[in-house]
């Protein structure tokens, strides 16, 4: 007899074994906590026939960043998807074309999967977030779209803790902080285990400029929180920047070396590049110096991690790195690269960097200025792009731009209108 999973999804599997560890691997993926792919290991050594948890090993271990763990894993799912359902077989075909590098075509698969299927979580959830398909589509919509998707969604789940997060960052990357804020809580109230709802409280509260009382939840909550999770990282780096910007620097080193940073960190190569790039610049935008060999070490990781452009996110950070580390070699190949969702974005950017750290200001400006109306499309969150908002001021105050400096950030970026953490703005 059939199981259904905890959606009222129908599972083929027989076991009862098989079914209780895949809803609790797809409680671990949903909730960006440790363990999924243990969970799913248990899955399909209960059922080795069940497509799905096949399907959910590979998503478990792209967690994990066990890219060639996750595409076997897929290859066994679409073998054994033919008996099953056809949401099975759906839901194992977008995994499949995300694996496969198509992911506009995953997109849109996914898309038009939750109108039939609408309660299909782990399926939905590839849309879902700021590094999700629709956050890395390059649309210039994307934040819109993105709160689209979640709106159409909402009324399928009830109070449902992933669902209730999922919305919750959707408005808080529109501006609607009061009302993320307020909906976070309930999510965290369900589920406080959920690396999502503390991710995007931390976010609300960045936008809501709390930053000591973002710190001290961050860092309670942090404690009960697996190294291995992953959004341990990440939610360190959120932890280092408000540290920087309490001016406890030395609490800031000491993160990004136990979690951000190469050899620190556990998670994911684009988090360790794009986190600790953003850290090391912010904190020379606010007055701190970055020793030319930590610029090395991830100019060196990045280049192992992201040779050649593809992941725009990615390769605007990693041009960063290069330029500061003095590699003109690989950030020319990020300046001419053409692959991407938004490699045009990508190339006006590494000259930017690469004028900053000749110290040309006014080449820097006018290489940066024409991507600020559109850097969006680089995907992330408004936090991670602050990085593009402050080095814009910057250069603003560097050319003597005070004026202008402040209505940039009372026009973009409130949140910064009367403090803004880089030298020279207050
Ligand atoms: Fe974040």
């Amino acid at each position: 007899m059939p199981f259904d999973d905890r959606y009222g999804n129908t599972l083929s599997t027989s076991s009862d074994a098989a079914r209780d560890r895949y809803v609790e691997g797809v409680d671990h993926v949903l909730a960006a906590t440790y363990g999924g792919v243990q969970s799913f290991e248990a899955t399909v050594a209960a059922d080795p026939g069940f497509a799905l948890g096949h399907a959910g090993l590979a998503r478990a271990r792209m967690y994990e960043g066990d890219m060639a763990g996750a595409k076997s894993a897929i290859a066994r799912a679409s073998e054994l998807s033919a008996d099953t359902t056809s949401r099975e077989r759906q839901h194992v075909e977008t995994l499949s074309l995300l694996l496969s590098g198509q992911a506009g075509a995953a997109r849109d698969l996914v898309l038009s999967h939750v109108q039939d299927f609408p309660r299909d979580a782990f399926c939905a959830q590839i849309c879902t977030n700021v590094f999700g398909l629709i956050g890395f589509s390059g649309h210039v919509a994307r934040e819109a779209e993105l709160l689209a998707y979640t709106t159409r969604l909402l009324p399928h789940y009830g109070e449902d803790w992933w669902m209730l997060s999922m919305h919750a960052l959707s408005l808080c990357e529109v501006g609607e902080v009061a009302a993320s804020l307020e909906l976070m809580d309930r999510a965290l109230a369900l589920n406080p285990e959920n690396a999502n709802g503390s991710h995007f409280k931390a976010h609300a509260q960045y936008e809501a400029g709390e930053t000591d009382a973002g710190l001290g939840f961050l860092e309670t909550w942090m404690e009960g929180y697996d190294s291995r999770g992953v959004l341990h990282g990440h939610l360190s780096w959120h932890m280092a920047l408000w540290a920087l910007e309490l001016g406890q620097i030395d609490r800031m080193w000491a993160l990004i070396d136990a979690g951000i940073a190469p050899g620190g960190s556990q998670g994911l190569p684009i988090n360790i590049v794009t986190d600790t790039a953003a850290i090391y610049h912010r904190a020379e935008l606010a007055g701190v110096s970055v020793s030319s060999e930590r610029w090395q070490a991830i100019s060196d990781f990045a280049a192992k991690f992201f040779p050649a452009s593809g992941q725009s996110f990615a390769d605007m950070h990693s041009a960063l790195c290069h330029a500061m580390a003095g590699e003109s070699e690989r950030l020319e190949k990020l300046m001419e690269g053409t692959k991407g969702y938004a490699a045009d974005l990508v190339g006006p950017v590494a000259h930017a960097w690469k004028a900053i750290a000749a110290q040309q200001w006014a080449e820097a400006l006018r290489r940066l200025t024409p991507v600020m109306a559109d850097h969006v499309r680089f995907g992330g969150s408004r936090a991670q792009r602050d990085l593009l908002e402050l080095t814009y001021v910057n250069l603003l105050l560097r050319l003597g731009l005070r004026d202008e400096a402040r209505r940039a950030m009372q026009g973009r970026r409130p949140i910064f209108a009367d403090h803004a953490p880089v030298v020279g703005y207050d």
